[in-house]
């Protein structure tokens, strides 16, 4: 089998015979827009959003065709042709016979090196794409090298289908859309410009340019051109026998137009004849412009090979810097690893959830889950910005408690929703108070919470069960008073908002409501009577967590009260009586939402801070206790988990049924992350989960077992095959999230073999069919699925800083409280972290030279750099921020933890 191995320790990795593996696929892209995804074979697409793809959009299926690959042939004095790219229906027939061409790949963060020697044809080829960081274009450098005793005298011709056009019009008139193409051929390669958007509910016209162009051994210019793909193909030929190639076709000349035919990048360089061991160096340059005169400038930048190797050096080093966490423990292979993602969350912010060959649903743009777990991974890169972007983030919640769901570029930039009645996620109230108890632990800024921010506002009103008829959108997107004007509040009103809305949103077994769905998008068809059992021990950590931020506050600025819009009493009171009444809960919920559903009063009112969390803790009280007795499932004397839902005829999902045992791995997060289950029941838990769900070989703990039925009362998961996403994969996210909540509950190796299972397997290359990185799930045969975008590494990362490292912020002083099991240490009883706290880089080394086991060992000792910092056993230790920030920011600052 192919294997896959690291070359540095900043996860570049290679592979031989990269084509022989399937749906292998590359992000590359650039921070202005520009998304590429490239296969071995160089196929793939390339675009900056759904209206605009530069190549023809690719789903995974299509990637086995070959078709619309990034080209460049070479065709010798025979008339022998071979595609650097490795796409000839020669080349393709002789994939897998032994001792044929050779192949390897190379690649590390935003680049890809495919090397390919032709052995008939004594020539090594090598092609490099990247995108900079700054323009929208795509960079291919290819290298020939002739490897002969004799002179080669080669003909090399670049070809690349330009698609040019929305991704709609793949199936919505893509032949039509063809006939509005114009395109003309300049000195250094074809370009196009679609007359108009093609749009039947109002056609747009249209500037983009969309264009390849490329240059030659000392800025060689093309000197004929195939501008349309039939020009190329030649009537009969196919793009892994181009006639154009096959049979030297003669080409146009630059200067030339074309029109309403599809249109292709392809042009012939002049023939060149290389010495025994002489190599030329060609670049092709792919992409689009608002107009020609951009794509000008963009070929001043890029014009020589020296300008697009500066680039390229530039590249790569802006990526290994950005990428500014880093592990060594002992274990080299999973250090690199962690490496790719720790990249992720950056591909998801680029790539947002859509736009990679799996991922071909959705018009681009990310959701409301991401938004706020991408800033999870940002507190510890790059925290500088976060606070503001999640202060402009708070400006999507309703006030309602629900939020808005369709997010436009930029920050705090929301879309309303026209299309009736939203869709509710239950969950949805959950990330954004993770994330800034999160900040709030980093930075110290406790005070964020007073800070004060608007409210989204559209046609949804009272939690989406109702349109506001009196809502017309020129009244804005914002929440008005009866006054007419823009109401803010504090960030801690919009959390106690969304957080109280949850909390009396409750089902017949008064659990919240399951609604459109929670963190499960496919557990979409039981919004009438599901309750979600597992996002309800969610909100019970909430609730707590809630409080403890309220009472830091107080603390912190030593002021007593907060102001809260007045409607909001009625979900603050301590109406403990009407707890045990779903009924009661639901009206309760109603009114301040009815109360809300257009206008609101406006006026504020002073609350204690210390009632208002007395208030919170009784609630979350009073939810651990009703969930531990209605919901825990005893199965024997040492197995037992929690029931993680209602289904849509108000039956408990979970339990042991006549298919079997129903066990879903959601519920037992939340229920041990939330603090619902007790330390005695996270080991029956534990017990039941390695039971039901585990299995080593696929990526470790899967999310629920087989319910050997089509559960037409729950969710669309069920009619996945089991074993496939939501529907019994090996789900990274939930995986990491088990891991991480068994962590904070200090049970360590459970944790810790949830996250090395994960790794292993993604490792595990004759398994996961991936590149490095933590793939979205591993499905029932082990494969790596919707690879690089995934909330799993945001969570991963945070997960091995914060818990495994145990490196973390605490009311912005640093706490290090090392949770490392003695295998993660190298030979020496060396682990280490890289990050980023309070402006400062820091190393944290544990050293542990008994490589003593977790539970034994106790922090002896801090030093920073020589200094002893404190001294004594204990099992953590807190160094003051003010500390920190007396370092010196320009260098690194290692801080030594002895561990005996
Ligand atoms: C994806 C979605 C996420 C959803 C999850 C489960 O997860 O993006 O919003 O909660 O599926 O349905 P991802 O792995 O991309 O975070």
């Amino acid at each position: 089998m192919n294997h896959l191995h690291f070359v540095d320790k900043y996860g570049s990795f290679t592979m031989d015979k990269p084509e022989n593996v399937s749906y292998l696929y590359f992000p590359l892209a650039s921070e202005t827009g520009l998304k590429s995804s490239l296969t071995p074979n160089l196929g793939g697409d390339a675009k900056i959003d759904q209206e605009t793809f530069l190549l023809e959009p690719v789903s995974a299926e299509n990637l086995h065709s070959n078709r619309g690959v990034r080209n460049f042939w070479l065709v010798d004095e025979d008339g022998q042709a071979f595609s650097v790219s490795g796409a000839s229906a020669r080349q393709e027939a002789d994939r897998f016979t032994p001792a044929q061409d050779d192949s390897r790949l190379t690649a590390g963060l935003m680049w890809q090196t495919v090397e390919r020697t032709a052995q008939d044809l004594g020539l090594d080829t090598e092609v490099t794409a990247f995108c900079p960081r700054q323009d929208n274009v795509e960079i291919l450098c290819i290298t020939v090298r002739n490897q002969q005793e004799q002179p080669r005298w080669l003909t090399p011709i670049a070809a690349v289908p330009l698609y040019g056009r929305s991704a709609d019009n793949i199936r919505d008139h893509r032949n039509v859309t063809s006939m509005l193409h114009r395109i003309w051929t300049t000195e250094n390669g074809v370009m196009v410009r679609p007359t108009m958007s093609f749009d039947e509910r109002g056609h747009r016209p249209n500037h983009k340019v969309y264009y390849v162009e490329g240059f030659g051994p000392e800025g060689q210019k093309p000197e004929a051109f195939y501008p349309t793909v039939e020009s190329f193909l030649g009537e009969g030929g196919t793009y892994l026998h181009p006639r154009a190639v096959y049979e030297q076709y003669p080409g146009g000349k630059a200067g030339s137009r074309a029109e309403g035919r599809e249109a292709m990048g392809a042009f012939r360089f002049p023939a060149i004849t290389l010495a025994p061991g002489q190599q030329a160096h060609y670049v092709l340059l792919l992409g689009v412009e608002d107009s020609e005169e951009a794509v000008n400038a963009i070929w001043d930048k890029y014009h020589s090979w020296e300008q697009v190797q500066a680039a390229l050096d530039e590249t790569r080093s802006y990526w290994k810097e950005k990428v500014n966490v880093s592990f060594r423990t002992g274990d080299p292979d999973f250090d690199n690893l962690m490496k790719w993602v720790c990249f992720q969350p950056f591909l998801r912010r680029l790539f947002g959830c859509s736009f990679l060959p799996h991922h071909d649903y959705g018009r681009g743009g990310r959701g409301w889950r991401d938004l706020w777990q991408d800033c999870l991974s940002l507190l510890l890169m790059e925290p500088g910005d976060v606070g503001r972007m999640i202060e402009k983030n708070f400006g999507g919640v309703r006030i309602d408690g629900t939020n808005a769901t369709i997010i436009g570029a930029g920050d705090g930039n929301f879309i309303a929703d026209r299309n009736g009645i939203a869709r509710v996620w239950m969950d949805h109230a959950l990330w954004p108070q993770m994330t800034t108890k999160l900040y709030i632990d980093q930075t110290g800024d406790v005070e964020i919470l007073n800070r004060q921010a608007p409210y989204f506002k559209d046609a949804q009103a009272v939690r989406g069960t109702q349109i506001d008829a009196e809502y017309q959108p020129e009244q804005g997107g914002w929440q008005r008073t009866s006054q007419g004007e823009v109401y803010t509040g504090t960030i801690l009103e919009h959390l106690l908002i969304e957080q109280l809305a949850a909390f009396y949103e409750v089902g017949e077994h008064n659990i919240c409501r399951l609604r459109g769905a929670d963190w499960n998008d496919a557990l979409d068809m039981a919004a009438e009577r599901g309750e979600s059992v597992a996002f309800t021990c969610a909100y019970a950590g909430n609730l707590r967590e809630l409080a403890g931020m309220i009472r830091l506050l107080e603390k912190t600025t030593g002021s007593k009260t907060t102001q809260v819009l007045e409607e909001l009493l009625v979900l603050c009171g301590d109406q403990t009586e009407t707890f045990d009444d779903a009924r009661a809960k639901q009206t309760i919920l109603t009114q301040y939402a009815a109360r809300c559903a257009h206008q609101i009063s406006g006026k504020r009112v002073e609350v204690c801070l210390s009632d208002l969390a007395d208030s919170l803790e009784q609630k979350a009280d009073w939810l651990t206790g009703w969930l531990r007795k209605h919901e825990w499932i005893c199965a024997g004397t040492a197995e037992g988990w929690y029931n993680s839902y209602y289904d849509n005829h108000g039956r408990a999902v979970e339990g042991i049924f006549p298919e079997g045992v129903r066990m879903m791995l959601t519920g037992q997060v939340f229920a041990i992350m939330g603090g619902v289950a007790t330390d005695q029941q996270i080991r029956r838990i534990t017990a039941s989960a390695d039971h039901y769900l585990y299995r080593r070989e696929i990526g470790g703990y899967r999310l629920n077992t087989d319910f050997h039925e089509q559960k037409f009362d729950l969710g669309r998961m069920f009619g996945f095959a089991y074993g496939e996403k939501e529907n019994g994969a090996v789900f990274s996210h939930m995986a990491v999230m088990y891991a991480n909540a068994l962590y904070r509950r200090g049970f360590v190796q459970e944790g810790w073999k949830a996250l090395k299972t994960l790794a292993d397997t993604a490792l595990d290359f004759d398994t996961s069919r991936i590149y490095p990185g933590i793939p979205e799930y591993f499905r029932a045969d082990g494969r790596g699925m919707y690879h690089y975008l995934t909330g799993a590494a945001s969570w991963y990362m945070m997960t091995m800083i914060t818990q495994v490292f145990g490196v973390r912020g605490e009311a912005g002083d640093l706490l290090l409280q090392p949770k490392l099991t003695a295998a993660q240490f190298d030979a020496e009883g060396s682990a280490s972290v890289h990050v980023t706290f309070a402006g400062r880089r820091l190393e944290i080394r544990c050293q542990n030279p008994g490589r003593l086991e977790y539970g034994q060992y106790r922090v002896q000792k801090v030093l920073c750099g020589d200094a002893e910092l404190c001294a004594g056993s204990c099992d953590s230790v807190i160094i003051p921020r003010r500390v920190i920030e007396a370092l010196p920011a320009e260098q690194k600052q290692v801080f030594t933890v002895y561990l005996g």
